[in-house]
């Protein structure tokens, strides 16, 4: 393969503020040694560019930009609006966010702001329209990251304040009169009808659970907030830094905002991959702690590939990304890891140091799932505050640490670009996930618990996945899966209609698909609501089992957590359960083209599946435990997660290991 052919690229995210300066030529010169491209800064260095309000001090990032610049190095600057300094929020203490226990969440870390807060809304532009007057033309900066990681340490809603005084303005914009929302809402329940916009207040501290439909619409109000208070800053970026990418560090199964309203208006999504602390972390309920320790120095394959798929999908499907930004990439839209984990992370409950090999396998999927480039948190490990158990590729000392030595060892010519040839589609909502975890009926099977199900079934079928929106364009896909999309307004129901029908996709449901109209109440006609002439079929039982009691199903399967049965209107019962509650009830349904699988085994799910690719003409295969397969761009990546040899197309790969291979 020629060097020359675009592939991937590399970067980094340093700190020039946290080191003497007289280590930054050093840094950026072994920067651009070990083969970077990119290097990020900034995103919280407001303090040190306005140490006093009004008066900035760009001398310092200024000479820190000439110094990266000096060796060829490409710049990514950010709003550094995730950390207000003290001074502001000392003059401004309204700008600071409540948690859902009203507490005020104080100065002293990072993220306290509220997106509501016009005061903060004010300065944020301001410092952004600073920041790019400075720097928006300086040749070596290659674009803008907007502030980072939206609604990290639980930050996307803020309970009181602002937002609890901005909220019922948005409900009046929304229904119009109080009726509508009593109604929409249905508060006629435990007389929780509203006579007075100014009663409603944010769904927290009430004394038993709030009403799902009030929390649904806080949700849509709170991520309106990130999505207007980003679109600010997108807006003077692009009037004041002209032909410069636009894009946004999402974060690891973040759920409190709608990441497909919140990412259009960028270039491109980029997001921050930490394999080990995922698996430690942010590991849906139903991860058991067998496969957290054998997973522990890798992570898991299908945690890291559904963030992977997530993120590369926010803009796919959705009209108008092209027209948004005037832009048109190589191939539809790629997407960055904008902070690649490198060593050990330092927020998980344990965080061991990732296996040899780790460092590269990760770079190595996030290439095949569709990164164009990969950039590693962060140069050096921190010697102060927060982070000093973190690590970077260099250690507190300087020398370089482990994964240092794996990315110079990388030959980026083998990782192209180009498409990843997914032909299944696997159907993903924010309104039905905040629904789901609302109300979860069964606390194992969360909406993430549900959805990873479903895809690391596919995945360890063999098969390329596209995440995408319940609401992306379905034309080229052969198998469209909604595991989890609880909500389906009418619109929905005919776009995945017209797909069934006109376009020939196979679609497969998961439980509770169509469950609830909208406003977050269940339809009067029942499950599947307007779906219901389509799945041929309607909802009958449905059971949340405890763990450990099982409802066994015809064929040797034994649900778990939830099982539901339907009444058959055209549809033929491929399962039945046997015994209990649901005896003899249909568990999994055929109707055509739609197959709605209503027990929760994950041997079912993956036969079912199977079964529906095979029909829909997609190859599978059913791959070695901790074994994976990505293609992108004509050649196959397949790789090791385990610390086993593990024998794949007549090859054994080694340990924690991958090879790009040639054939699909
Ligand atoms: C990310 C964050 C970084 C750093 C990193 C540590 O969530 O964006 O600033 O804190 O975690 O793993």
């Amino acid at each position: 393969m020629s060097d020359s052919a675009p592939h991937l690229r590399l970067g980094t995210c340093d700190y020039p503020e946290h080191v003497p300066e007289d280590r930054w030529a050093a840094y950026a010169r072994g920067q651009r040694e070990l083969g970077l491209t990119f290097v990020r800064v900034a995103e919280f260095a407001w303090s040190r560019m306005e140490p006093r309000p009004g008066e900035y001090d760009w001398a310092w990032l200024d000479r820190a930009v000439e110094a990266y610049h000096a060796q060829g190095l490409r710049v990514v600057l950010c709003t550094p609006t995730a950390t207000p300094p003290a001074w502001l929020i000392r003059a401004h203490p309204d700008i600071l966010p409540h948690d859902a226990q009203g507490r005020v969440r104080e100065f002293g870390s990072r993220r306290h702001y509220d997106f509501a807060s016009p005061v903060f809304r004010e300065h944020s532009r301001r410092i952004t329209r600073a920041l790019a007057e400075r720097y928006g033309e300086h040749p070596a900066v290659a674009g803008w990251q907007t502030d980072n990681e939206f609604g990290c340490h639980g930050t996307a809603r803020s309970y009181g304040g602002a937002s609890a005084a901005a909220f019922p303005g948005w409900l009046r914009q929304k229904y119009g009169t109080l009726d509508a929302l009593n109604e929409a809402w249905g508060n006629v329940f435990w007389s929780m009808e509203y006579g007075d916009w100014e009663e409603i207040r944010p769904p927290a501290l009430t004394v038993t659970e709030p009403n799902p439909s009030h929390v649904l619409d806080y949700a849509r109000f709170s991520s309106d907030l990130i999505r207007d208070f980003q679109a600010e800053q997108v807006a003077l970026l692009r009037e004041l830094s002209p032909g410069r990418f636009v894009t946004h560090n999402f974060m690891i199964f973040e759920s409190g905002f709608d990441h497909y309203a919140v990412a259009r208006g960028l270039d491109f999504v980029t997001w921050d991959n930490y394999p080990t602390g995922m698996l430690e972390f942010f590991a849906p309920p139903g991860v058991g702690e067998a496969l957290k320790t054998r997973y522990a120095r890798t992570g898991h394959p299908d945690l890291v590939g559904f963030n992977h798929d997530l993120y590369r999908g926010l803009l796919k499907g959705h009209g108008g990304w092209e027209a948004e930004t005037g832009k048109t990439q190589p191939h539809t839209p790629g997407f960055w890891v904008m902070e690649q984990q490198c060593g050990q992370v330092n927020w998980a409950p344990a965080n061991p140091l990732p296996a040899d090999g780790a460092v590269g396998l990760w770079t190595a999927q996030a290439w095949a799932h569709g990164a164009d480039v990969v950039s590693y948190f962060r140069w050096r490990a921190a010697t102060m505050a927060q982070e000093v158990m973190h690590s970077g590729l260099l250690r507190h000392d300087e020398t370089p640490d482990r994964g240092h030595a794996e990315v110079a060892g990388l030959d980026l010519g083998s990782f192209p670009l180009g498409e990843v040839p997914a032909r299944v589609a696997l159907l993903h909502d924010y309104e039905s996930l905040w629904l789901y975890d609302q109300q979860p009926h069964s606390a194992a099977l969360s909406y993430w618990a549900q959805t990873v199900a479903y895809y690391s079934a596919l995945r360890s079928l063999g098969v390329d996945v596209d995440v995408v929106s319940a609401d992306a364009d379905l034309g080229g896909y052969a198998v469209a899966v909604a595991p989890a999309v609880t909500l389906v307004p009418p619109e929905r129901a005919a776009r995945w209609q017209a797909a069934v029908e006109g376009d020939g996709l196979r679609l497969v449901c998961g439980p509770r698909t169509a469950f609830r109209t909208p406003g977050g109440q269940t339809w009067a006609q029942g499950q599947f609501g307007r779906l219901s002439e389509l799945v041929g079929a309607r909802l009958l039982n449905y059971d949340s089992l405890r763990p450990g009691l099982e409802q066994a199903v015809g064929g040797g399967y034994a649900a778990q957590f939830w099982a539901e049965s339907y009444r058959l209107a055209g549809a033929q019962a491929t399962h039945r359960y046997q015994g209990g509650p649901l005896d003899g009830q249909p568990a999994v349904i055929r109707h055509g083209p739609v197959t709605v699988i209503g027990a929760h085994s994950e041997a079912l799910i993956r036969d079912v599946l199977r079964d529906v690719l095979e029909q829909a003409g997609v190859a599978t295969s059913d791959l070695p435990d901790g074994l994976r397969l990505s293609r992108r761009a004509g050649v196959t990546l397949v790789q090791n997660w385990t610390g086993e040899n593990v024998a794949w197309g007549g090859r054994t790969l080694g340990p924690v290991s991958f090879e790009v291979r040639a054939e699909g």
